[in-house]
């Protein structure tokens, strides 16, 4: 082990030369412009996984963006452990926002700065090192190990699950090892056992047959930003409660345990709303903040598109005006049954003066892993081993959609050893990812890969 560990000491300059490298091609799924780009990243991934050792390292065309998969199968009668991650990364915009370039990484008071630092080219990066500090130092893994990193997780994984479903046996494993979630806080190990789920919509609200002047015309006939509004205001009850029929029929309510274990987490609202520069928090009644992130389903308008936007005044009554609006769901909600509810209620609601249409964009199941899995504690010991500290394990406000069906289709637990923070801003401008995190991460994925070999 001394030596696995001290090669990551010594190759640590290196590795993080290397995730820069991966950071600079910009692997954006979104936008079609990136497609010569996200090839390239799918092939970095292949070319590190070979370095590392692996065998049968692949690049997998899909209908969308490529998956990259590699395996090390020679600890006859070990554990299998499938390693999950993306190499995908959000859009850049507000770029007038960023201190730096968001492709060009920058290391700056003990993190890098860049688009994917976190999310997830960095906590991905930390386990393809592990099993490079292994194959490199002593020619073995003390378990089976299979990578299989995606292309598409930040619009919903759909050319993965339809590879999933076709595949069990390449993919078959004894737990799913993901690094794409927090930490609770700085330096103090965590085990992520819950996402919430997703159902993402989008209203488009029609009102007259084109842009209006609004003195000629305003006061006449419904303007749909106007409605638009309206509409949104009243998917929500002061108490912030939601108002979509139906909605929380199938939520579950933590475990005592759990809520015992929530109430026992350090936590401050008054540092949280600081942090966020907010006076006041806001959210449904009767829960605590950590309960509202992790058990119970929200409700966010996510942007809103219409009318003039530009500098200055323009006179318009708009004809069009459109909301996308997403809902993180909790067990056992279902995201194909919310979002026909959500359908439905809209529908319900809106006035005769405009035309309304209800769109379904992406979705994906909310999971819970059983506390008790021996998986988990086996990820808690090298956690806790790692940092140094105990681990806490905590739920997760957001969303890893492929995670379910993972968890479903090849019946194994997702261990979610979560490395970023939730100030790394993940999906906003100045993404980073701490050093010491990346670091405590290689070494947590080396002794896990270790503590499973016993089970
Ligand atoms: N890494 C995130 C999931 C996450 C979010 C973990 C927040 C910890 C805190 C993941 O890459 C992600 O952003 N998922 C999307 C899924 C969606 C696009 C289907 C999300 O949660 O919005
Ligand atoms: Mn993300």
């Amino acid at each position: 082990m001394d030596k696995i560990l001290n090669y990551v000491k010594e190759n640590n300059n290196r590795y993080i030369e290397e995730l820069k490298d991966f950071i600079r091609i910009p692997t954006i799924s979104t936008s079609s412009d990136y497609k010569k780009d996200m090839n390239r990243g799918a092939k970095f991934v292949s070319e590190k996984l070979k370095e590392a050792g692996l065998k049968k390292v692949k690049i997998i065309k899909t209908e969308g963006h490529s998956l990259v998969y590699g395996e090390w199968l020679k600890a006859e009668g070990k554990p299998t452990v499938l390693i999950y991650g993306h190499y995908d990364v959000q859009p850049v915009d507000p770029l007038e926002l960023w201190d730096s370039p968001p492709f060009e990484p920058v290391i700056k008071d003990g993190k890098i700065w860049a688009r994917g630092a976190n999310d997830n080219k960095g906590q991905v990066y930390v386990h393809i090192k592990s099993v490079e500090a292994y194959l490199q130092n002593i020619g073995s893994l003390p378990v089976n190990v299979k990578f299989l990193i995606e292309g598409e997780e930040e619009i919903g994984s759909s050319s993965l699950s339809a590879f999933l479903k076709n595949n069990h046996e390449l993919l078959s494993c004894d737990a799913v090892l993901i690094s794409d979630t927090s930490l609770y806080g700085e330096g103090i190990p965590t085990i992520n056992y819950g996402l919430r789920g997703l159902c993402y919509m989008e209203i488009e609200l029609t009102g007259p047959n084109r842009d209006l002047h609004s003195g000629s015309f305003g006061g006449s006939v419904a303007n749909p930003i106007n409605e638009l509004a309206k509409l949104i205001a009243k998917l929500q009850r002061p108490d912030g409660k939601i108002t979509i029929p139906n909605f929380y029929k199938d939520v579950k309510n933590p475990t005592k345990k759990e809520k015992d274990n929530f109430a026992k987490l350090k936590f401050s609202n008054r540092k949280y709303a600081k942090e966020l520069n907010v006076k006041e928090l806001y959210g449904e009644k009767g829960y605590s903040t950590l309960e509202r992130l992790w058990t119970r389903p929200s409700l966010d308008c996510n942007g809103i598109i219409g009318g003039y936007t530009e500098k200055g005044a323009k006179t318009v009554l708009p004809s069009k005006a459109a909301a996308k609006i997403s809902m993180r769901l909790v067990p056992d909600q279902d995201p194909k049954t919310i979002a026909r509810e959500f359908s439905k209620y809209v529908k319900s609601i809106a006035p005769k003066s405009v035309k309304i249409e209800v769109r379904e964009m992406h979705g994906g199941y909310p999971v819970v892993i059983p506390l008790e899995n021996k998986y988990l504690k086996a990820a808690e010991k090298a956690t806790s081993k790692a940092f140094g500290k105990k681990t806490v394990f905590t739920r997760e406000g957001g969303s890893i959609p492929i995670v379910v069906e993972f968890v479903k289709q090849l019946n194994a637990p997702a261990i979610l050893m979560g490395l970023g923070l939730d100030t790394d801003n993940i999906h906003s401008p100045n993404e980073h990812f701490s050093l010491k995190s990346f670091e405590l991460g290689i070494l947590s994925s080396i002794y896990f890969l270790n503590e499973a070999s016993g089970l």
